[in-house]
């Protein structure tokens, strides 16, 4: 691939900046300065920006902690993007969101360039579970357990839910509830139908993926190896046999 591709994908900055790095002469691979951001280069070529090294890779996902105020549409005149709690360097790429969040939701976001796999986590035909712990304003019933695993209509709109797992610890204010599916603002509604409100709401888990202790809020990190290979297999990516 040309080198300016290779050193976007890596990372390293937008088309532009890349060029013009090459062009100063602070590109080097495999050992010799490149003038050319066109020439070819291959995906595992050992290339050094200003002496640091980079590696190519075949797409990104980052696990983001979405603090409040951030929006996951892309409107931006709502609230502040969620890209931004990106790494500058990163923020240019073909990011997809991993289902939406309310502005003032907490949680887990995903972010990845890989269109299929975005595409599959939030298709409702994988079914992959998305996990929100949510305090509420009133104790959560037993009539709502039931009610919440037998599957919501919504009055008015008449949107029939998928069965959805609604447990608590030792408080019925503080629930945590499992979703298959993810429709605007479900969580809330789903409360709101019970008669009761949601106060503050975060999403703890997408899939096989827990939000990481150590992610602070407003954080982000790459999707270690062994949770990119959790999510990919969630959707059976790697599985020809896969619908
Ligand atoms: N349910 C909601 O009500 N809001 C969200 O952001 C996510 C799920």
């Amino acid at each position: 691939m040309r080198l300016d591709r290779w050193l976007v994908e890596a990372g390293v900055g937008p088309r532009r900046t890349v060029a013009d790095l090459v062009r100063d002469g602070r590109v080097v691979v495999d050992g010799s300065a490149v003038f050319d951001p066109g020439c070819p280069v291959s995906a595992t070529a050992a290339v050094t920006v200003d002496g640091r090294p980079w590696v190519w890779v075949d797409g990104h996902t980052w696990l983001v902690h979405k603090a409040e105020g951030y929006v996951t549409s892309t409107d931006s005149h709502d609230g502040i993007p969620i890209i931004q709690l990106l790494p500058a360097r990163l923020r240019h790429l073909a990011w997809k969101t991993v289902g939406r969040l309310d502005k003032d939701v907490t949680g887990l976001v995903v972010l990845t360039t890989d269109g299929e796999l975005a595409h599959r986590l939030t298709h409702p035909r994988w079914e992959v579970g998305k996990t929100y712990i949510a305090t509420l304003a009133r104790p959560a019933t037993v009539a709502d357990v039931a009610a919440f695993a037998y599957g919501l209509t919504f009055r008015g709109s008449g949107e029939e839910l998928r069965p959805a797992e609604l447990s608590w610890g030792d408080d019925p204010t503080t629930v945590t509830l499992v979703l298959h599916e993810g429709r605007y603002h479900q969580v809330k509604r789903m409360f709101r139908a019970r008669e009761n409100d949601v106060l503050t709401l975060r999403r703890v888990a997408h899939g096989p993926v827990r939000l990481p202790d150590d992610l602070p809020v407003g954080g982000a990190r790459p999707a270690t190896a062994a949770e990119l290979a959790a999510l990919r297999a969630v959707v059976r990516l790697d599985d020809p046999a896969a619908p």
